[in-house]
């Protein structure tokens, strides 16, 4: 079909295609009208290919990277990696060269498989996407080596010190290729569309353990000059951000024949009892939406720095520490990442406009792993809370009419950042619960089952999901199609008409408690409150107005010890109150949250508050932040700057 052959990219109609597209072409520069004349025409069914990734200078359709083997070595002190990284090539009959994204590389040389120097050079700098790094290629080169060190800025990797980890004796070294930074680590073609197969030896100092998003090759290390090497290898072609590598004091545990936790020695218990039931998400993900294609799976609980909720590296999610709560409640993060085994790293967004494919649909599949996991009061609370979190989100961005509202989404000239937003994730959650009501869940689950068979290990764009789901969902029921408003869903704004909200009835008691108090009952005196959720929680005090009185809030501070909460949930959304009511006793607890963990998630909307109260927030937030900065990694940061002004 059509389908597949769209999305095949095809060597013979490369150059071609290229040209065809010349203004897309043109940024990087190099095809000259010779080397265009020499290619072959294109078939008429060939003529679409895949869509142009604005946020990469790679032209896979001349010449794409299929395997990436990198050997470097972490030298902590200089806060670097340095060796090679060799690429294997495939390259269209009349392509002379390729173009690799990069990003504050040091590169020293290129050689082809055979040590023989190849000419490279390094083009115009853009400041969202880095610099593009154009290598000859002489007739028959089918490998690259590139030497060069990373900066020890690199935007993909933060270098802790021992302070900065929960054993406080050794360093700790992470990366974060999502979306555009795997390039400032590694030279390549880092496009999600641009799958590519990789191995990796990694030496690093005596002491330290290694680990990948890949096959673990030498569990325990081997001898190797300075350190110990270890060395990865992963068969299945994976686009280049999920490129993931953490180097520390690191212990493992398993919790069942293909599931475990790593982290830092002193946390493997509390990680380990939070994520006991690892094993049974993999058999749950599994009996909704078929086989777990990639052999283990594994968690990493990282520093608290790390800036995100989790990370999906395949065979091995990289999550915060903040989600160990001690009870197992906020273990749909890990739901989540387990599903971006399927919506992500199986079928994956094409380009970051496409965004919402891969985070809409892990949204919707992992409520439906906490469903069958946890039951569906559970997982409706999850959804509810995930709608409110959408109209926020849809505020936030400027409302209804706004253009990033839409779920395909204009990233033109902009760092893919601007689209990470929670309306991907709750609006692309949302229209595909809308697309399960409408034709049903048995229905509905056989075709996303065979959605992910049909397009696994493929890019997807938001077009090519639309004329899929026509054809192997609708199959021309006229109806029903007119029904779903599929056009409006994918490129209008707001939330269409007939979108399916769904609404806890835990959550209507948990509100009629809301307003018990706001009439003057004490907080002590609520009804049901020892039994809350974390979930009912967050929404209790997600549905408190502004202007409670400073002895409202401090009776909800001393009946619930607020304050003192160990879960971040519900600390952050405590701290949203007491900042916005300027509740002093609270601050201190601030404090500590704010510089004693640096997920952007938290650390950002805080901060956004505090600088919303006035001088008082604004001195507080600067006298904080300048506390803080220093342990946070760059994409905290860099948000956070665009914040706080010093
Ligand atoms: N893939 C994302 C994290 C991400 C997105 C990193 C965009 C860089 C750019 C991950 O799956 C995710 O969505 N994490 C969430 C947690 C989740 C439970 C919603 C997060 O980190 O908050
Ligand atoms: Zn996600």
């Amino acid at each position: 079909m059509l389908l597949n052959r769209r999305l095949q990219v095809r060597a013979s109609s490369a150059v071609l295609a290229c040209v065809a597209a010349l203004g897309a072409c043109a940024p990087a520069a190099g095809v000259s009208a010779a080397q265009a004349d020499t290619a072959p025409a294109p078939a008429a069914a060939q003529m679409v290919s895949l869509p142009r990734d604005i946020h990469s200078f790679a032209r896979p359709d001349e010449a794409r990277v299929s395997h990436v083997s990198v050997d470097l070595r972490a030298d902590f002190q200089a806060r670097t990696l340095g060796g090679t990284a060799t690429l294997d090539v495939q390259a269209a009959p009349g392509a002379r060269e390729i173009v690799l994204d990069t990003r504050d590389l040091d590169i020293q040389r290129v050689t082809d498989g055979s040590g023989r120097p190849l000419q490279w050079a390094l083009g115009t700098a853009d400041s969202v996407l880095g610099v593009p790094l154009t290598v000859q290629l002489p007739q028959g080169t089918r490998r690259i080596a590139i030497h060069y060190r990373t900066s020890p800025e690199a935007g993909a990797l933060q270098w802790l010190t021992p302070e900065q980890t929960a054993g406080k004796r050794q360093p700790f070294l992470f990366s974060q290729g999502q979306a555009i930074l795997t390039r400032t680590w590694i030279p390549t073609q880092d496009s999600p569309g641009i799958r590519q197969t990789y191995d990796a030896r990694i030496t690093v100092p005596a002491g330290l353990t290694a680990v990948m998003s890949a096959d673990m090759l030498t569990p325990q290390g081997e001898a190797a000059e300075g350190g110990r090497a270890f060395r990865f290898r992963l068969d299945t072609p994976i686009p280049p951000y999920l490129i993931a590598l953490a180097v520390g004091d690191l212990a493992f545990r398993a919790t069942g024949p293909r599931t475990g936790v790593w982290t830092e020695p002193s946390v493997l218990d509390r990680a380990a009892n939070e994520m006991a039931e690892l094993e049974k998400f993999v058999d749950a993900a599994e009996a909704l939406y078929g086989p777990y294609r990639w052999g283990r799976y594994d968690v990493l609980v990282l520093p608290p720095s790390f800036p995100f909720g989790g990370m999906e590296n395949p065979r091995l999610t990289f999550a915060t520490p903040t989600m160990l709560a001690g009870d197992r409640s906020l273990v749909s993060l890990i739901a989540h990442e387990l599903a971006h085994s399927w919506s992500g790293n199986l079928v994956t967004n094409a380009t970051w406009s496409d965004f919402w494919l891969n985070e809409g649909f892990t949204t919707y599949f992992e409520n439906r792993i906490m469903e069958a996991l946890y039951g569906r009061e559970r997982a409706t609370m999850l959804a509810d809370l995930g709608w409110q979190h959408l109209q926020t989100a849809i505020q936030d961005a400027g409302g209804m009419q706004h253009a990033d509202t839409r779920l395909h989404i204009d990233l033109a000239g902009r760092d893919p950042d601007a689209g990470m937003t929670e309306i991907p994730y709750e609006k692309g959650a949302t229209f595909l619960r809308t697309l399960e009501e409408a034709v049903g869940r048995a229905r509905w689950d056989a075709y996303l089952r065979s959605y992910f068979d049909r397009h696994a290990f493929k890019p997807m764009t938001t077009e090519t999901f639309l004329a899929d789901l026509r054809a192997n969902l609708l199959r021309g029921d006229a109806a029903l199609e007119q029904r779903l408003m599929l056009d409006e869903w994918v490129n209008g704004t707001g939330i269409p008409a007939n979108a399916v909200r769904r609404e806890s009835g835990a959550f209507a008691r948990v509100e009629a408690q809301a307003q018990r108090f706001l009439a003057g009952t004490p907080a002590s005196q609520l009804a049901g409150t020892a039994q809350w959720t974390t979930q009912e929680w967050q929404h209790f005090l997600g549905a408190l107005p502004r202007g409670l009185t400073a002895a409202q809030l401090g009776d909800l501070d001393r009946a619930f010890r607020l304050s003192e909460q160990g879960n971040s949930e519900i600390l952050f959304a405590w701290l949203q109150i007491a900042v916005r009511h300027r509740y002093e006793p609270a601050m201190p607890a601030l404090e500590r949250f704010l510089t004693s963990q640096g997920r952007r998630k938290f650390v950002r909307p805080l901060f956004t508050s505090l600088m919303a109260e006035g001088e008082w927030g604004q001195a507080l937030a600067r006298r904080i932040y300048a506390q803080a900065r220093p342990g946070y990694h760059p994409l905290t940061v860099g948000s956070v700057d665009e914040v706080v002004r010093m």
